[in-house]
């Protein structure tokens, strides 16, 4: 592998696509402050069992994903596989417990040793939101629509909204008693993972991909069933909502979710532009349990992948590469002018105007060609003779007109010039 190359399942963002970048994360900021929502910037980093706890150690995350280290002191470190544990982590210092409700939002990168496929990486970056603190088939609804919001902000179309609960504990004693029951009954003809997930985790059965355990859920029971009449009321609160939002989304009671934490209501986001991993946003109601505290801490959210969103505007051609706009590149002749051209290029910045001057002595055709490569709007010309005339031309390099212009005129004077 070259040396140039990043580790596997990471990538390098360049200038050309960093506008790509700051559409997300400008649109992010605009659509959720108007919900409400503050950033809140947490280390890419916590101790492991803020994550153990935090996700629950049966998830698969926890068990097969996480990038844990010992740091100088012997501490258990993991890089954050995702937000929502660190978010609550941070939000203990607050008064959140006390019932006061908490809106904050998240940009960065995380880390999953996952096998890297298209669309799938080890660093990844999400933009995600937590609304902390209360529960209410309300917040669910808004939370959900606050997504979709975002997504018409971008210009991301014909995303699919799928919904789902999940119960609660009390809930999902009986239910996970039902489909240990079904699926034990078959368990010898489905996939290896599916037989530790039988004693582990059995509803992560339902969300299984492998062809061979496809016929078992498709006609697994319906775990509704058991869920108790104030849970269902719950969810179809929500679907209500939603409906009156004219929020559009599909039932499927399939949907499970990789995280533990998640309670009630659960949602993913799906765009046929993906390919096989095709979620680019994924959330729900929750209970974080965190090490040292009795109560969890309450609410609901959800994060998109940056990698994915940029991908289904890819598919739908909506990104708008803008390239960095140079106004001015400055050729000068000798050290004398190079010195001047320095002074300049200050002055030039002060005023707004994005700038780079050559300092290398070279030739003046071979200065041009950086102007061109770089795209440069106009060209600053500093030879010998401007020198001796204390005067500097420039060429406006789209109409190929020039001015020549005295270094004794005022600044406001000057950038008229580069406009
Ligand atoms: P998640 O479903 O694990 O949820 O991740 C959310 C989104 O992050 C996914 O839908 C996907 O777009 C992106 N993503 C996840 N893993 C990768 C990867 N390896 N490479 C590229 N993109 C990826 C959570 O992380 C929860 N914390 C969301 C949440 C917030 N729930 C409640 N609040």
């Amino acid at each position: 592998m070259a040396k140039s190359t990043p580790p596997p399942g990471t990538a390098d963002i360049f200038p050309e696509e960093i506008s790509r970048w700051y559409n997300l994360e400008d649109t992010a900021r605009k659509v959720f402050s108007l919900y409400g929502f503050g950033e809140l910037r947490t280390p890419i980093f916590e101790y492991t069992e803020v994550f153990k706890r935090g996700l629950g150690d049966a998830t698969e995350v926890v068990q097969k994903e996480m990038y844990t280290f010992e740091d100088r002191g012997g501490r258990s470190m993991t890089l954050r596989p995702e937000g929502t544990a660190s978010v609550m982590r941070a939000l203990l210092n607050t008064d959140v417990l006390n019932g006061n409700e908490k809106r904050v939002y998240y940009i960065g990168p995380m880390f999953r040793g996952e096998r890297p496929a298209a669309g799938r990486r080890r660093q990844f970056h999400q933009i995600g939101v937590e609304n902390v603190g209360r529960v209410a088939p309300e917040l669910d609804a808004e939370n959900i629509a606050m997504l979709m919001h975002y997504l018409e902000e971008l210009k991301i179309t014909g995303a699919e909204l799928l919904i789902n609960t999940r119960g609660v504990e009390k809930d999902r004693i009986p239910a996970a008693k039902m489909l240990k029951e079904y699926f034990g009954a078959s368990i010898d003809t489905m996939c290896d993972d599916c037989k530790v997930r039988l004693e582990n985790n059995v509803w992560r059965i339902l969300d299984c991909k492998q062809t061979a355990c496809q016929e078992f859920i498709e006609s697994a029971p319906d775990v509704v069933e058991c869920f108790t009449e104030e849970t269902k009321e719950y969810f179809k609160r929500v679907c209500e909502i939603l409906d009156s939002l004219g929020v559009k989304y599909t039932v499927d009671k399939r949907l499970v979710r990789g995280l533990d934490y998640y309670v009630h209501t659960v949602f993913e986001l799906t765009h046929p532009g993906l390919g096989a991993q095709n979620a680019i946003a994924g959330g729900g109601r929750y209970e974080v349990h965190l090490p040292q505290q009795k109560k969890p801490l309450i609410g609901v959210g959800f994060a998109a992948g940056l990698e994915r969103l940029i991908m289904a505007q890819e598919a739908l051609r909506v990104i708008n590469d803008e390239r960095l706009a140079l106004d001015c590149y400055i050729v000068s002749m000798g050290d004398a002018a190079r010195a001047k051209a320095l002074e300049l290029s200050g002055k030039l910045r002060k005023a707004n105007i994005a700038v780079i001057a050559e300092v290398e002595s070279k030739s003046m055709k071979a200065q041009m060609r950086s102007a061109n490569r770089l795209n440069a709007k106009h060209v600053v010309i500093i030879g010998e003779s401007e020198l001796e005339d204390n005067v500097f031309v420039v060429k406006n390099m789209s109409e190929g007109t020039q001015e020549t212009i005295s270094f004794d005129t005022d600044i406001n004077e000057i950038t008229k010039y580069f406009a």
